[in-house]
C-alpha cells in the first residue's frame, strides 16, 4: 500500500542543514537552520545545563515513568517563567501547563485541543511564519489561514495591515502571534501595538495562541513574555506554547510546553484533563531527562542565576553581530540598505535578496540560508563576517 504515498518535497528548513552537511567545502558556512552558534561556530552545552545533568544523573535512581502532563517541576517553573510570579491568572488558578516534546509537540497538543474544543476553528497565521506552522496545526484538523504581517519594502510590521485582516475574523477564532523574536523576520509587536491587538481579541473575542519558543533572546526572559503577560491578565483565554530548544540550548533533546490560561479554576482543570488525554493519544508521555534539567535549574538559585549570565551572553552576542554584519554590508556599497538588521530581534531576519541570490549564495560561496532568504544570525562570527559580507556584495551586483 505504500506505492500510494505522494513524494515530499525536503524540509524548507532542515533539508538546508542537509545540503549543509553534506557540503565538504572546508569554508563553509551555515546560515540556515535557528541553532545558536557562538564565536567558534559551536552549539555547545551550557555550562548550567551540564551542571544540572551531573546532578540528576547521579541521583536518579529509576527511569520508571514520570507522567502524561511530564515534569511536575519543570511545569510549574515553566508557568512562573512565562507569566511571572504573582501573575493574576496563575493565582487564580486559571493556568494549566503541559511539558511536551519541545515546541513543536507544545503547538501539536494546543493544535488538538483547539480543534477539540471547537471542531474546524480558524487560525490566522502570520504572513510570513515558520514554515511548519500550517503543515503541523493542519494535521490537528484546524482550519488554516493567514494574515499579513511583514512589510517587506520597509522592514517593519505591517500592522495596519494585520489589524485589517484580524478585524474581520470572527468570535472564537484564534490567532497565532510571534511571542517575541520573529520566525522568519525578526520584526516584533511594540508594546503599543500587543496593547492594540489585545484591544481587538477583547472587541472580536479573538483567542491569542502564542508560540514564544525564543523568551530571552530579544531583550530579556521578562521583557519577551510581556505581550503573553498582557494577553494572559486582560483575556479570558489564551494559549502560550514554549520551547527551551533556543533558550537553554537543548535542541534535540525536545522539551517544551503547552500552557492554557482559561477563564475560571474548573475550566482550567478540564483543558488540563484534555490537554493530558490528547498527549496520551498522540505520544503517551514526553522525555523526561531534558525537562528534568530545566526544572532542576529553575528550582535552584545558584544554577539559575548562571543560566540568566549564560542567556544574557548569547543574546548580547547575537544583537552585536547584527550590528557587525550591518557595519560591513554598509562598507561594501550594497544596493540594498541593511541598516534594519540592527533593528530586528532574535536569531532571524530576511535578507530581501531573491532566490537566485540566496542559491547563488550556497552553490558558489557555500553560504547556506534559507530559500526565503532568512538567515540566522547566530551562524556569522568574527572570522566569517567578511566572507559572508563579500559574497552578499558579490550577488547583489
Ligand atoms: C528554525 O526555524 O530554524 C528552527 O525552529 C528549527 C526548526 O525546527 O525549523
Amino acid at each position: 500500500m505504500f506505492e500510494t504515498l505522494k513524494p515530499m518535497p525536503p524540509d524548507a528548513i532542515l533539508g538546508i542543514m542537509t545540503l549543509f552537511r553534506a557540503d565538504k567545502d572546508p569554508g563553509k558556512i551555515d546560515l540556515s537552520v535557528g541553532v545558536y552558534q557562538d564565536e567558534q561556530g559551536l552549539t555547545p552545552v551550557l555550562a548550567s545545563v551540564k551542571r544540572a545533568e551531573k546532578a540528576i544523573i547521579e541521583a536518579q535512581d529509576s527511569k520508571t515513568y514520570v507522567a502524561i502532563a511530564g515534569n511536575a517541576g519543570f511545569n510549574s517553573g515553566i508557568a512562573e517563567l512565562l507569566y511571572g510570579k504573582d501573575h493574576p491568572a496563575l493565582k487564580g488558578g486559571r493556568v494549566a501547563t503541559v511539558q511536551t516534546p519541545g515546541g513543536s509537540g507544545g503547538l501539536s497538543v494546543a493544535g488538538h485541543l483547539l480543534a477539540r474544543s471547537k471542531p474546524n476553528a480558524r487560525v490566522y497565521v502570520s504572513d510570513p511564519s515558520w514554515p511548519n506552522h500550517i503543515p503541523l496545526l493542519k494535521m490537528s484538523g484546524l482550519e488554516l489561514e493567514t494574515y499579513p504581517y511583514y512589510d517587506y519594502a520597509h522592514h517593519r510590521v505591517d500592522f495596519d495591515a494585520m489589524v485589517g485582516k484580524l478585524d474581520k475574523a470572527k468570535a472564537g477564532e484564534i490567532v497565532l502571534i510571534h511571542g517575541c523574536c520573529h520566525n522568519p523576520c525578526g520584526a516584533d509587536l511594540s508594546r503599543e501595538q500587543w496593547e492594540a491587538l489585545t484591544q481587538l481579541c477583547e472587541r472580536r473575542g479573538l483567542v491569542p495562541f502564542i508560540d514564544l519558543a525564543y523568551q530571552g533572546l530579544s531583550e530579556g526572559l521578562e521583557e519577551d513574555a510581556y505581550g503573553a503577560r498582557l494577553m494572559a491578565s486582560r483575556l479570558p483565554e489564551v494559549v502560550v506554547v514554549s520551547s527551551c530548544s533556543k533558550n537553554l540550548g537543548l535542541y534535540r533533546e525536545r522539551v517544551g510546553a503547552a500552557s492554557f490560561v482559561s477563564a475560571t479554576p474548573e475550566a482550567s482543570k478540564l483543558v488540563l484533563a484534555n490537554a493530558s488525554n490528547v498527549a496520551r493519544g498522540i505520544y503517551s508521555m514526553p522525555p523526561d531527562h531534558g525537562a528534568a534539567i530545566v526544572s532542576y535549574i529553575l528550582h535552584d538559585a545558584g544554577l539559575r542565576a548562571q543560566w540568566v549570565k549564560e542567556l544574557e551572553e548569547m543574546r548580547g552576542r547575537l544583537n552585536g553581530l547584527r550590528k557587525l554584519l550591518v557595519d560591513k554590508l554598509a562598507a561594501r556599497k550594497t544596493p540594498i540598505d541593511f541598516s534594519f538588521i540592527a533593528k530586528e530581534r532574535g536569531m532571524f531576519s530576511f535578507l530581501g535578496i531573491t532566490k537566485e541570490q540566496v542559491i547563488r549564495l550556497r552553490d558558489e560561496f557555500h553560504i547556506y540560508m534559507v530559500e526565503s532568504s532568512r538567515v540566522n544570525i547566530a551562524g556569522i562570527n568574527h572570522s566569517n563576517v567578511d566572507t559572508v559580507a563579500d559574497a552578499i556584495a558579490a550577488v547583489l551586483k
